[in-house]
């Protein structure tokens, strides 16, 4: 299977590096509109898969006819969160590069299933997914995995096994769902192993583990990004029905509709194979509602954009 990766930033090249070093495809074209970077990245990489062994190929291009018959494309392309920027601000700007990527895969690889990555999240993936006409099953946004290892990394630092299990669901911001009842460590939901405090202090620092990140690097995380990207890949490829948080577009499903965000899917070789619904407390309900909500501000900006752009 091809595999491209539009946009060789940093999360581009690291998630284009992992698939490589791991194999998991026979070909990866990477495509940015800086082609010298990608090149030079591109060169650095074919010289490790030398050393490591590996069988992937690696193109490089800034020609969207590359990407010709690829089963997967990945988008990361765009501009990064800055630190004091929220995921909102850079809407304007991420969405004219959507709406470019998204027309050159129709055109190039109208059968492959997208992942999108490239933030605001939830926002982007509703673009693409009405930008491309694709069916809802082939337009995925890749967040909660993000988040939800970034919950698992907070518990990490508070037991001693890695028996651990978080999900998280909601928007890919500051208006996450960490869910409690749904977050295991041994089989025992987190409610039963910590403390309210405990609790607390730990979807606190869910919430924070990329802003955290961005303050000590001045940009944002790529290889925990990365790392996601490639399980979604994986899920595809190996068709494993993999229970992932994925943004999907919703028709009704945790009484939500017309959005994409992030709820538990099965992902397998067609993409978002069902929204796999989960039980939750009265106050995790309430608080994806709220999330829902916090989408309807952008959702308006791009849906006027869409209107304007005739489409
Ligand atoms: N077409 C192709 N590539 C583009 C375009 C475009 N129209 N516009 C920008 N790019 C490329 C840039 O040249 C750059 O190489 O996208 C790349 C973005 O890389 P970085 O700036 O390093 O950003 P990165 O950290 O990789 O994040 C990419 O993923 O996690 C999200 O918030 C993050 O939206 C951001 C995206």
């Amino acid at each position: 299977m091809k595999i491209s990766v539009i946009g060789a930033g940093n999360v581009g090249a690291s998630t284009c590096y992992l698939l490589i070093a791991k194999e998991i495809c026979s070909e990866v074209v990477l495509l940015d509109i800086n082609r010298q970077v990608a090149q030079g990245k591109a060169i650095d990489m074919m010289q490790a898969s030398i050393t490591l062994g590996a069988k992937t190929s690696i193109k490089t291009t800034h020609d969207y006819q590359d990407i010709e018959n690829s089963g997967i494309v990945v988008i990361t392309a765009g501009v990064p969160r800055k630190e004091g920027m929220s995921r909102e601000d850079l809407l304007h700007i991420n969405i004219k590069i959507m709406e470019e990527v998204v027309l050159n895969i129709k055109k190039y690889a109208p059968n492959s299933i997208v992942i999108v990555v490239s933030n605001p999240l939830d926002i982007m993936n509703y673009a693409a997914f009405k930008l491309s006409g694709f069916g809802k099953n082939r337009v995925i946004g890749m967040g909660g995995i993000l988040d939800s290892a970034r919950m698992a990394y907070a518990i990490s630092k508070r037991v001693d096994t890695k028996e651990i299990k978080a999900l998280v669901i909601g928007t890919h911001s500051e208006h996450m769902v960490p869910l409690l009842s749904q977050s295991f460590v041994y089989n025992q939901a987190l409610k039963d192993v910590f403390d309210e405090k405990t609790c607390g202090e730990i979807i606190q620092e869910t919430k924070n583990g990329g802003a955290q990140i961005v303050k000590f690097l001045q940009t944002s995380a790529y290889y925990a990004p990365a790392a996601s990207i490639c399980t979604l890949v994986e899920a595809i490829l190996n068709d494993t029905k993999s229970l992932l948080p994925c943004s999907a577009w919703l028709e009704g499903e945790y009484n939500a509709s017309s959005v994409s965000i992030g709820v538990p899917v099965v992902v397998g070789r067609n993409g978002i194979e069902k929204v796999f619904e989960l039980p939750l407390t009265k106050e995790e309900t309430k608080s994806f509602k709220e999330s829902v909500n916090s989408l309807s501000d952008s959702l308006a900006v791009v849906d006027k954009y869409l209107q304007n752009t005739n489409y």
